[in-house]
């Protein structure tokens, strides 16, 4: 991998956007054989957000893209690219970001979505960090959202506790700083060996839609909880180390780490393993769950506000999702 450049990719902006709706464990206690004991023990959650019937992923992604916009004080004209990552899309076709780039009215962009899953946004990042960098595009806005409470089985206690609805979002710039500030390198990889470890099995092209499809419930989420729980910590661990060595850095030079937010005990474990301090990363599981492409970019933005992130610091982000899928991105701010 040789480092490119010829202009460097920078976040000058971030936004989120939650559904008011909150979920907690003592509600999924009323319907499920669960507890909150249970829950917060074994995976860090109390709560998550949960999408009302007009929201969608266009609709809390777009709201998370204007909020990056006011904190750049940009307007969405200035958007070259906006680049959607979401397993939760509106429809099947068109592409979420179309229906985001109407809402913003951000004319001159181009919109897709990426589909990766949990490192929807990592491997986002990574896509507009080239455009960037090779001078195609100045403004790219890339966004995490999603709307998990629509394919979940609500019963099935090992997999709908974990889950929850939000969307953030990152505005990234050419900037003229150097080249040892903003997206320093990010690493993305995939392993389709193990795309049955976590999977929405229905769907046009394999299953289309048909009553025993819909009784089974196959649009709904089925994991393999143990096997990605596993694979989560040897893969963000394996991606993290790279990922410094590649800027020639160590985990001392780290001032925080943003993990994708699936389940405390997995950020610990990677902490441990790491031999960085968990004091040095950010955990907002608590209040929103895993909420998948968006669990990053909403935790980045909330490091940000409460001032865990400060000029000059180093940021690692770290996932996995389905797909396999993996990544990391450093960051210089
Ligand atoms: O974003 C993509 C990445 N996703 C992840 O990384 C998720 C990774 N996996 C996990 O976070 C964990 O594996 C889970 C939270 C899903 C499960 O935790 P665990 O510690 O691996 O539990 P387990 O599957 O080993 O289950 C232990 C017990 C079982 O009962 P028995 O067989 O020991 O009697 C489960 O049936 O806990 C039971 N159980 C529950 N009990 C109460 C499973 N879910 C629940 C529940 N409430 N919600």
């Amino acid at each position: 991998m040789n480092k490119p450049s010829l202009y460097q990719a920078e976040i000058v902006g971030t936004g989120i956007y939650l559904p008011e709706k909150v979920l907690t464990n003592a509600d999924l206690e009323k319907s499920l054989d669960t507890s909150d004991e249970w829950i917060f023990t074994r995976t860090g959650i109390q709560e998550r957000r949960i999408a009302q019937k007009d929201e969608s992923s266009s609709t809390l992604g777009a709201h998370a893209a204007r909020n990056a916009l006011i904190q750049a004080g940009m307007t969405p004209e200035e958007l070259d690219l906006i680049i959607m990552c979401t397993s939760t899309p509106d429809v099947l076709y068109p592409s979420t970001a179309c229906f985001v780039q109407k809402i913003l009215a951000a004319s001159k962009a181009a919109a897709y979505d990426i589909s990766a899953v949990c490192s929807g946004f990592v491997f986002g990042l990574s896509i507009a960090e080239q455009y960037i960098k090779c001078g195609r595009y100045e403004n790219i806005m890339v966004i995490g959202a999603e709307v998990n409470s629509r394919i979940m089985d609500w019963t099935d206690r090992t997999t709908c506790i974990l889950f929850g609805d939000g969307a953030g979002a990152a505005l990234l710039k050419r900037t003229e700083r150097g080249e040892t500030v903003g997206i320093l390198s990010t690493h993305i990889y995939s392993d389709g060996n193990y795309t049955d470890t976590l999977m929405v099995p229905g769907g046009i092209g394999r299953e289309p839609v048909n009553h025993e499809a819909v009784d089974s419930k196959m649009y709904c989420l089925k994991m393999s909880g143990q096997s990605t729980f596993k694979m989560a910590v040897k893969r963000m661990t394996e991606v993290s180390r790279e990922c410094l060595a590649f800027n020639g850095l160590s985990t001392e030079d780290v001032d925080l780490v943003v993990p994708h937010q699936a389940n405390r005990r997995i950020i610990e474990t990677i902490a441990g393993k790491l031999e960085v301090s968990i004091d040095k990363f950010f955990i907002n599981i608590h209040k929103y769950g895993n909420t998948s492409a968006a669990s990053i970019p909403i935790a980045l933005h909330e490091a940000r506000e409460s001032g865990k992130i400060q000029p000059g610091n180093l940021c690692l982000l770290t996932v996995l999702g389905a797909g396999l899928t993996w990544g990391a991105a450093a960051i210089r701010w």
